[in-house]
């Protein structure tokens, strides 16, 4: 099969956060596999596989590995939600990752905070001309967010305190958003060369009030800004047919 007749994954942690995507399908069948749903069809021309990962890393990780495994999908595309960390990023605004870090990875003193072990990293970097074109696709599709691009860390834990993020903030200055499963998508596609984009609306600051703010924010918003991020990408890629072949990760 030529790379590009291979289908996408469009990935979401929470049913809320790809309903959407899913109505504008067309010619879908439905396969399970380890408990997941895998909803495949065609969206503005591409053939895909949208499938909810599940909340946290692990989840994430295993979704990843049957994605490529038995899908043999040719990039990914993670769509959500995050909690703010930056002060200049606030509730409403869009975050494309351009690399990706556990924040909860820490071997020391064997191997440097962060590091994963083995790897010799800690930052993940996601698809350059992807990301490139989800920047574009997140302002033309929602002209009144502000879309940002950089740092988003992951771990298996929700920040809902202000002392929380604090921290994460002083130790990690650059990091745009938190939340449950980028990274980990991001170390699976590293190891099988396999092109990455990771886009996330913020629902909440990951402080003393993301609970609530994170529960109203995914109930009323967050489909709907993943729908029409995904669709813009997707209508823009076929323009640029062989983007992942061009711009291969490793
Ligand atoms: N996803 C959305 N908000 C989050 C938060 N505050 N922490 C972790 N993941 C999140």
């Amino acid at each position: 099969m030529h790379p590009s007749d291979k289908p996408i994954a469009l990935i979401g942690a929470m049913q809320e956060e790809l309903v959407a995507v899913l109505a504008c399908m067309t010619g879908v069948s439905c396969q399970a596999v380890a408990g997941r749903q895998f909803w495949r069809g065609h969206l503005h021309g591409h053939a895909v596989v949208a499938v909810l990962s599940g909340i946290g890393k692990v989840a994430a990780a295993m979704t990843a590995t049957v994605l490529i495994e038995k899908f043999q999908v040719q990039c990914m595309v993670f769509t959500g939600v995050a909690g703010g960390l930056a002060r200049h990023v606030k509730v409403g605004d869009v975050v494309v990752a351009t690399e990706l870090l556990q924040h909860d990875m820490d071997a020391s003193p064997l191997f440097p905070k962060y590091e994963v072990p083995m790897l010799g990293c800690a930052r993940f970097k996601s698809h350059h001309a992807m990301t490139a074109l989800l920047v574009q696709s997140a302002q033309h599709a929602l002209p009144q967010a502000q879309v940002h691009a950089g740092l988003i860390i992951s771990g298996d834990q929700f920040v809902s305190s202000a002392a929380e993020s604090q921290r994460l903030q002083r130790e990690l200055p650059d990091a745009l958003a938190v939340e449950m499963e980028g990274a980990a998508l991001a170390q699976v596609c590293r190891d099988y060369g396999l092109p990455l984009a990771v886009v996330r609306t913020l629902s909440d600051r990951a402080d003393d009030e993301a609970h609530t703010d994170f529960t109203q924010f995914v109930k009323d918003v967050a489909s709907q800004y993943s729908a029409a991020i995904v669709s813009e990408f997707l209508k823009r890629l076929r323009l640029v047919p062989n983007i992942t072949a061009a711009n291969p990760v490793v």
